[in-house]
């Protein structure tokens, strides 16, 4: 009997450099069966967590500032493409395994967390393409969940590592409660065109530009403003009660021999507890990311004890990592979770985190990275789990409005 190559045989992988939304290089994977092919494109955080898996870049500061990739490119068109030519496209668990037997490394160093989840999950949308669905179709049907629309995190205001500016916290987000994604987006592009007259009358023409995730970059001095002013014009559009605040301290960036520089002063973690209160206090807040740095698993635990009608969310904390988040349920750290696929350099162990949140009632906010492409997979992945969010800053840049695009498309167009 003559040979039939079955149509979920992986028959070429294909890796090469391309350059994200910052102008870095990062890589596109390409995975193709007989008659399925698909591509991804991988991002790159800015205020990268310690914990998470690391990206491999190849530290020749003549090209690209040492940020290129052609060896993790290299690894993925070398090793990767052999050990995985022939193999089940739809077989998640198996590729995913041998990836990380393949690396060898408990984080990803060897072969680089961007060229695994580069490969990881182009098979993922490559196994949909094969079968005749969408990427979204499939991980619901494997993973038993019921497809949903998330709640959209749009961050309007950006600082921290995003932008320059003298303001700690890295995002600012208004969150609109509605399961509509038309709605959500005529909601934040309102308070968007007003956000923007209001910073460019109190702070001048320059804080009408936009930073790392096409949020604002205001010239305010304390950390407060951009809620106070957010708030301030969700009242006038008469959206109280409709529209949430969210804030991405992402503290770890602001952190430093046990003191956090805030608003011109240096905070210990009691001080930044209180400072989050009294924000919680008089803004309409709905979770609160990294309020501390990334190994204070009991300031995080403080917080949501004495605060449990907001969201504390770990990222930089938990990093996609299910050790890091068993460590973080064992301490009642978090009742949010942040889903980076690359923080952890594969799909499937993405996927068994957001599987231990279920289980154990904490939200997951699937997440971009600032350093984005325009690939729009994680749409189909918050979708496909009806997570509580999804994160994919402001709705006005290509890279950003890909996702919520995408998910606008599967929710409400098809
Ligand atoms: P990053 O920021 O992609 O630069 O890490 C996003 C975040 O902290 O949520
Ligand atoms: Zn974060």
């Amino acid at each position: 009997m003559r040979y039939m190559e079955s149509s979920y045989a992986i028959r070429e992988i294909h890796a090469e450099e391309i350059l994200d939304s910052r102008g870095n290089p990062t890589l596109s994977v390409t995975v193709a069966t007989k008659n399925s092919r698909a591509t991804f494109g991988v991002p790159a955080g800015a205020s990268t967590g310690k914990h998470e898996a690391k990206e491999l870049r190849d530290g020749d500061k003549r090209r690209f500032r040492g940020l290129g990739v052609t060896r993790a490119v290299r690894n993925v068109n070398t090793v990767i493409r052999r050990k995985l030519i022939g193999k089940d496209v739809g077989n998640q668990a198996e590729i995913d395994a041998l990836l990380c037997k393949l690396d060898g490394t408990p984080d990803k160093r060897r072969l680089g967390a961007n060229a695994l989840i580069g490969v990881s999950i182009a098979c993922a949308k490559a196994a949909a393409a094969a079968s005749g669905t969408k990427p979204y179709k499939l991980l619901a049907k494997n993973s038993g969940t019921k497809p949903h629309t998330p709640l959209l995190y749009l961050n309007l205001i950006n600082a921290g590592k995003h932008a320059s500016s003298y303001l700690a916290f890295q995002e600012y987000m208004i969150v609109p409660l509605t399961d509509s994604v038309e709605r959500a987006l005529v909601m934040a592009d309102a308070i968007r065109a007003e956000l923007k007259r209001e910073v460019i009358k109190r702070y001048g023409p320059f804080s009408g530009n936009y930073g790392d995730e096409g949020g604002f970059v205001i010239h305010g001095k304390k950390v407060a403003e951009p809620l106070e002013i957010l708030t301030r014009i969700i009242t006038k559009l008469k959206l109280r009660g409709k529209v949430m605040l969210a804030i991405d301290a992402a503290a770890d960036s602001f952190y430093a021999n046990g003191k956090y520089a805030v608003d011109g002063k240096k905070l210990t973690a009691g001080q930044l507890l209180a400072l989050y209160e009294s924000l919680i206090r008089k803004y309409p807040m709905i979770s609160i990311e990294d309020p501390f740095y990334e190994d204070d698993f009991s300031s995080f635990a403080k917080l949501l004890k004495r605060n449990p009608k907001i969201k504390v969310i770990g990222d930089d904390l938990t990093v996609t990592n299910p050790k890091r988040f068993a460590r973080a349920l064992k301490e009642k750290s978090i009742s949010g979770i942040i889903i980076k696929p690359n923080q952890i350099g594969t799909l499937s162990e993405s996927l068994e985190v957001m599987r231990m949140a279920n289980r154990n009632r904490i939200s997951c906010v699937v997440s971009h990275r600032s350093g984005e492409t325009n690939d729009d997979f994680i749409a189909d992945l918050a979708y496909a789990f009806g997570t509580f969010g999804l994160k994919a800053g402001a709705p006005n840049r290509g890279e950003r409005l890909a996702k919520y695009n995408r998910l606008w498309e599967i929710s409400e167009k098809s």
